[in-house]
């Protein structure tokens, strides 16, 4: 299994067939996980380094866990509390790391692009845990298996992507994995919140959720990112809701075996109805969380093993 990249810093690197090797070794994690042993060696010996310039629940668990069933020793930088508050440069906080000689760094930036930077500072492999609204690398993959494993394919379905488009590193990432692998791409969302000239991606553009969803084989839905909105995007969450929220209504729309997506975290009534989100007949968002640790175990161990090949 070759996968050709020092790094994970984004989905745009990848080729069809890098996105397939991880996530069919992500399909072996997750039978692991699934076991009463829940452990392997793969990363043992290694160090990793999580640092989260965000907030994340998730998403750091998920890497926290995923290193420590591989048997890394994993350590997590509270930002918060860094010295990046008393004015030290992303930089300058990743030469001090890259001396205490890290083999993984997993990175959350609110600033795209600042992974990337920070990658061609140091010697290790980095992870982009999500840079601004650009990249978000793990998740598009997490999300892909999801599918895969509930439709049976990672191609030529019809995907509905709905709601604040234009901040959401997820859609992006989600955009180009799912591109790459040939699928009908519908982006669905006001036109206050899709970026400009993305027409032009090879995608379908809507700003009604009924015309949007109708046939869908995927319906993934998108946390409205109020911290990244400086005011006037939306009329009122309410109105939000009756347009864009997903309901059972517009839901019975999509194809009647559609599978509801939430990257979470979620806002209850404003992008979703709760009652769908724990619909388990529908949505399998617990299914993408449980999907997040194997897919970070399988990018972890795939560039664990290039960094090993390198030594040698
Ligand atoms: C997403 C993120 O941080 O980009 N969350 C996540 O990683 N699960 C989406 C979001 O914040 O809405």
């Amino acid at each position: 299994m070759s996968f050709p990249h020092r790094h994970l810093l984004g989905i745009e690197q990848l080729a069809p067939r890098d996105i397939v090797a991880l996530l069919d070794l992500a399909e072996t994690y997750v039978d692991l996980s699934r076991s009463r042993g829940k452990h392997s060696d793969a990363l043992s010996g290694l160090t990793q380094i999580n640092m989260f310039f965000e907030n994340s629940t998730r998403t750091q668990a998920s890497f926290e866990l995923a290193g420590q069933r591989l048997g890394a020793d994993v350590m997590n930088m509270a930002m918060q509390a860094s010295s990046i508050k008393k004015g030290e440069t992303l930089i300058d906080t990743a030469l001090t790391l890259n001396a205490m000689r890290p083999d993984l760094l997993v990175v959350r930036h609110p600033h795209s692009g600042a992974v990337a930077l920070l990658a061609q500072k140091v010697n290790c492999a980095v992870l982009n845990a999500g840079d601004g609204r650009h990249e978000h690398p793990t998740q598009a993959l997490l999300d892909a298996l999801t599918i895969r494993r509930a439709k049976g394919r990672l191609h030529r379905l019809v995907i509905a992507i709905c709601g604040d488009i234009a901040h959401s590193r997820v859609a992006r990432s989600n955009l180009l994995l799912l591109g790459k692998m040939e699928n009908r791409i519908r982006l669905i969302g006001p036109p206050t919140l899709m970026p400009s000239g993305i027409g032009e991606f090879g995608v379908e553009v809507y700003d009604d959720m009924r015309e949007g969803l109708k046939d869908a084989d995927v319906v993934m839905m998108l946390r409205l990112q109020k911290e990244r909105m400086d005011g006037g995007f939306i009329p009122s969450e309410r109105e939000y809701f009756h347009r864009y929220g997903l309901d059972r209504d517009k839901l019975a729309l999509a194809k009647p075996d559609a599978i509801v997506m939430h990257p979470g975290p979620m806002n209850r009534g404003v992008e979703i109805d709760g009652t769908i989100a724990d619909d388990i007949n529908r949505s399998v968002i617990q299914d993408q969380v449980e999907m997040g640790v194997a897919v970070r175990m399988a990018a972890m161990d795939l560039l664990a093993r290039n960094l090993r090949a390198e030594a040698a």
